[in-house]
C-alpha cells in the first residue's frame, strides 16, 4: 500500500530564450496540470512547481542574436512565459527561475556536497579556445568544415548536413563565430560526474518501475542503460551560468542541466520562502517514504530526468526520487516540427489573444501526443470547439438551464416525478466519473477526456428521451424531474471536467449560483443533489462557435511569418532594419542545384475549403500529375489558372497544409502589396523541362 501523503509535480523548466509554443503546453505542461487539479479534487495535498531555465548557451546565443545583453533576454522571457502559462490555466504554486541568488546557491551546494563526498571527478579536456575573445567556445559558437562530409558550415558538437556528431576539436578549419579567428586547442580541466558508477543502481531504479511507466520512457531509458553510462562533465568554461564554487575556478560554470533540474529543488525553496514557512521545502524533497514525486517533461528530456537526476539525488542521498516521469513525445504544427529558426510555430500567448484558453486545452488534450507524436492543426482545433465543446458539452448545458429558466422560474424544479430510467440515469456518474480518474491515474490523458466527453454525450442522450419541451405540457411532473436530473448532471460535469476546463468549470459553478462553500470533490460528485428550488444564476452559453475566417487569420499569420528566415549564424544586430531582405548565406552551385525545378502545367484548380488564400491544384510535371497547394487564392481564381504553364520545385519533401497533401511548391515573386505573381517561362517550353 502506498504511504504517500502528498504528491510533488513539476513540469520542466523552459528555457527562458524564448516563447512558450503549443507544443511545449501540450507536452510538460497542460497534462501536468490536469493531473495536479484532478489530485487536489481527490483532496490529495499537491505542490506544483516550475520556472525559468535562465543558464546554457542557449540563452547566450539568444541574446547575441537579439542584440540584448542574457539578463534582458531571460527577464522579458521569464516574465512573458509566466504570464502565458497563467493565461492557459497552467496552475503553478510557484514559478521560479535559476538565475535567482537562493538557486546560485543551492547548485553550489549540491556541487559542493558532491566534491567533498568524492564523487566527482577531474578531467583534463581539449577545447577550442578563441584567443581574441578570451574564452572557450561553446560547441555551438564555433564553425568548421565537417570532417565526415565535407560540409562548410558545421558547428562544434555536430554538422547539419550529415547529423553526425564528433569532438569540437575535429573541425577541419575552424572559425569562431564570436571573434571570427580561427580559435586554438587548449586544455582545459573539467569535473565530471561519475554517472557509469552509477549504473547498477540506476537498473534497478528504473526496472522497479517497469510496470508503472509509459512504454515510451522505459525504452528509451533502457536503450541508454543497455549503451553504458559513461562519466559527464558537469562545468564548462563560459561565463554565463552558475560559478564553480571552487578555488581556480575563474570562468567555470556548472553545466546548465546539472543545475537546472536542481532548480526543482530551489524552487521549492523559494516557495517555503513566499509561504514564511522556509523549512516546509524539506517535506516536499527529504521525506521520500510519504512524498510521492512525478515530473512531467517532453521526450528531449528523458535522460537528464530518468538518469542523470536520480542519480544525483541518490549521490545526495535522503531526496525524493521520481515516482513517474510520463515524458510525451513531440506535437508537430500543421504536419511540420515546431521550428523557431525556420520560424514555424504558434505562441500559447499569441494564440490566446486571438481564442479563449479552454477549447485549447481540450483540443491539446484530445490529441496530447502521449504515445507517439502527433499532429496540432487549426482545422481540428476548430472543428473541435464547434463539434464537441459547442454541439455537445456546451449544448447540454445550456439547454438544461435555459429550460430551467424559461419553464421553472430560473429555479431547481421538484423531483417527485422521478421514475427508474431517472434514478439510473442518476446511479451513472458515479461508473463515468471512475472511468476518468482511472485514465488520468494512469497518465492517459487522452482517454480521460474521451470518457469525460462520453458522459456529456450520454447526459445530452438522457435529454433527448426525456423530451423535456414535450412532457412539460403533457406530463409537467415528468419534464420537471428530468430538468432536476439534468441540473444535477450539470453539477457532476462541472467537476469531471474541472482538471481539462478550469475555466468553464468555473463559470458553470456560477450559472449554478453554487456558494463557494459548495462542496466540490471528486469522489462527491456523483452523490450532490441542488435541492429543488434551489436558484440558478444567469445562463449563459459556455463555448462560442468559431468561424473560418478566425482560423484563416491565424493560419494566414503563420504561413507568412514561417518558412522562410533562417539565420545560421550569431551575427551581430543591425539597430535599422533594412529595406529589402538581407541576402541569404552563399550556397555552391553543387548544393542550389539539389533543387529540381521544373516547368508544369496546370490541369486542375479549386479552392480548398474553409481558406480563401489556399488552392488546390493538380498539375502536370512531363513525368507524372503532382498535386500541389499554394496560398495564391486572393490572387488568382483557379479559372484562370488551368492551362497556365509554371515553375514548380519537383523534389520538395510533401507537406499538408489544411489536411490536403502538397506534393511540390510553385514558385511566386513577392510583391510590395504582399500579392504574390507567378512565375512562369517567358516563352514556349513544355511540362517537364528543367529549369536552371
Ligand atoms: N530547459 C530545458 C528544455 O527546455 C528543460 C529543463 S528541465 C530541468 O529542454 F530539468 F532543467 F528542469
Ligand atoms: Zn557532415
Amino acid at each position: 500500500m502506498p504511504s504517500w501523503k502528498r504528491i510533488l509535480v513539476t513540469s520542466a523548466l523552459p528555457y527562458a530564450n524564448g516563447a512558450v509554443h503549443l507544443g511545449h503546453l501540450a507536452g510538460a505542461y497542460l497534462p501536468a496540470d490536469i493531473f495536479v487539479r484532478y489530485q487536489r479534487l481527490r483532496g490529495m495535498d499537491v505542490l506544483y512547481l516550475c520556472g525559468s531555465d535562465e543558464h546554457g548557451v542557449s540563452v547566450l546565443i539568444s541574446a547575441m542574436r537579439e542584440g540584448k545583453s542574457p539578463q534582458e533576454i531571460i527577464d522579458y522571457y521569464h516574465d512573458r512565459n509566466r504570464r502565458a502559462f497563467e493565461r492557459a490555466g497552467i496552475g503553478f504554486d510557484h514559478y521560479s527561475r535559476t538565475s535567482i541568488p537562493l538557486h546560485h546557491r543551492t547548485a553550489q551546494e549540491w556541487f559542493l556536497d558532491l566534491h567533498a563526498k568524492n564523487i566527482l571527478r577531474k578531467r583534463i579536456e581539449r577545447q577550442l579556445f578563441d584567443e581574441k575573445a578570451g574564452i572557450f567556445l561553446p560547441d555551438r559558437f564555433v564553425v568548421g568544415t565537417c570532417p565526415h562530409c565535407g560540409y562548410e558550415r558545421a558547428y562544434g558538437d555536430q554538422c547539419e548536413n550529415c547529423s553526425r556528431y564528433y569532438d569540437q576539436t575535429d573541425l577541419i578549419r575552424p572559425t569562431s563565430l564570436l571573434s571570427g579567428t580561427p580559435p586554438v586547442v587548449r586544455e582545459a580541466e573539467q569535473w565530471y560526474f561519475p554517472l557509469g558508477e552509477f549504473q547498477e543502481n540506476l537498473e534497478r531504479y528504473v526496472e522497479s518501475h517497469a510496470g508503472d511507466w509509459k512504454e515510451n520512457v522505459l525504452q528509451q531509458v533502457r536503450g541508454w542503460l543497455k549503451a553504458g553510462l559513461t562519466d559527464r562533465p558537469i562545468t564548462r568554461d563560459m561565463m554565463w551560468g552558475v560559478p564553480v564554487p571552487l578555488p581556480n575556478s575563474e570562468g567555470k560554470v556548472i553545466y546548465v542541466w546539472f543545475e537546472a533540474v536542481l532548480g526543482y529543488i530551489s524552487a521549492a525553496k523559494e516557495w517555503a520562502e513566499r509561504i514564511g514557512d522556509p523549512e516546509r521545502w524539506k517535506t516536499w524533497w527529504c521525506d521520500p517514504v510519504h512524498t510521492r514525486y512525478i515530473a512531467f517533461i517532453g521526450k528531449d528530456n528523458i535522460v537528464f530526468h530518468c538518469l542523470m537526476f536520480p542519480a544525483m539525488l541518490i549521490a545526495r542521498g535522503r531526496h525524493t526520487l521520481p515516482d513517474n516521469v510520463p515524458a510525451n513525445e513531440f506535437l508537430n504544427l500543421q504536419g511540420q516540427k515546431f521550428s523557431k529558426s525556420l520560424n514555424w510555430s504558434i505562441e500559447v500567448d499569441t494564440f490566446l489573444d486571438t481564442f479563449p484558453p479552454d477549447p485549447l486545452r481540450y483540443t491539446l488534450t484530445m490529441i496530447m501526443p502521449e504515445t507517439r507524436d502527433s499532429d496540432f492543426t487549426l482545422q481540428e482545433f476548430q472543428a473541435r470547439n464547434n463539434n464537441e465543446l459547442v454541439a455537445v458539452l456546451g449544448n447540454f448545458i445550456n439547454r438544461t438551464l435555459q429550460f430551467a429558466h424559461r419553464s421553472f422560474g430560473g429555479a431547481v424544479p421538484s423531483a417527485e416525478g422521478m421514475t427508474d430510467a431517472d434514478e439510473s440515469f442518476l446511479a451513472g456518474f458515479r461508473e463515468s466519473g471512475e472511468a476518468v480518474a482511472t485514465a488520468i491515474e494512469r497518465f492517459r490523458f487522452r482517454d480521460a477526456l474521451q470518457n469525460a466527453m462520453q458522459f456529456a454525450r450520454s447526459c445530452n442522450k438522457y435529454f433527448n428521451d426525456a423530451e423535456p419541451w414535450r412532457t412539460v405540457t403533457t406530463d409537467p411532473s415528468r419534464a420537471a424531474a428530468a430538468i432536476y436530473c439534468a441540473i444535477q448532471a450539470v453539477y457532476a460535469l462541472g467537476i469531471y471536467f474541472e482538471p481539462f476546463l478550469p475555466f468553464s468549470a468555473e463559470r458553470v459553478r456560477a450559472m449554478l449560483n453554487l456558494p463557494p462553500e459548495a462542496p466540490r470533490s471528486w469522489d462527491g460528485a456523483s452523490q450532490y443533489r441542488l435541492p429543488a428550488g434551489h436558484q440558478l444564476g444567469a445562463a449563459e452559453l459556455l463555448f462560442r462557435k468559431i468561424e473560418d475566417a478566425e482560423i484563416e487569420e491565424v493560419f494566414d499569420r503563420l504561413r507568412s511569418s514561417g518558412g522562410d528566415e533562417r539565420p545560421t549564424t550569431i551575427g551581430l544586430p543591425a539597430d535599422t532594419k533594412p529595406k529589402t531582405q538581407p541576402i541569404k548565406e552563399r550556397i555552391t552551385y553543387e548544393q542550389f542545384s539539389k533543387a529540381d525545378l521544373r516547368v508544369a502545367r496546370v490541369l486542375e484548380a479549386e479552392r480548398i475549403p474553409k481558406s480563401d488564400k489556399l488552392l488546390r491544384m493538380i498539375v502536370d510535371i512531363g513525368s507524372e500529375k503532382r498535386q500541389i497547394v499554394a496560398g495564391i487564392g486572393k490572387a488568382y481564381t483557379p479559372d484562370e489558372l488551368v492551362g497556365k504553364e509554371i515553375i514548380v520545385v519537383a523534389n520538395l519533401e510533401p507537406t499538408r497544409l489544411f489536411g490536403v497533401e502538397s506534393q511540390g511548391m510553385l514558385l511566386a515573386a513577392t510583391t510590395d502589396g504582399g500579392t504574390p505573381v507567378l512565375v512562369t517561362p517567358a516563352g514556349p517550353t513544355a511540362p517537364g523541362n528543367i529549369v536552371k
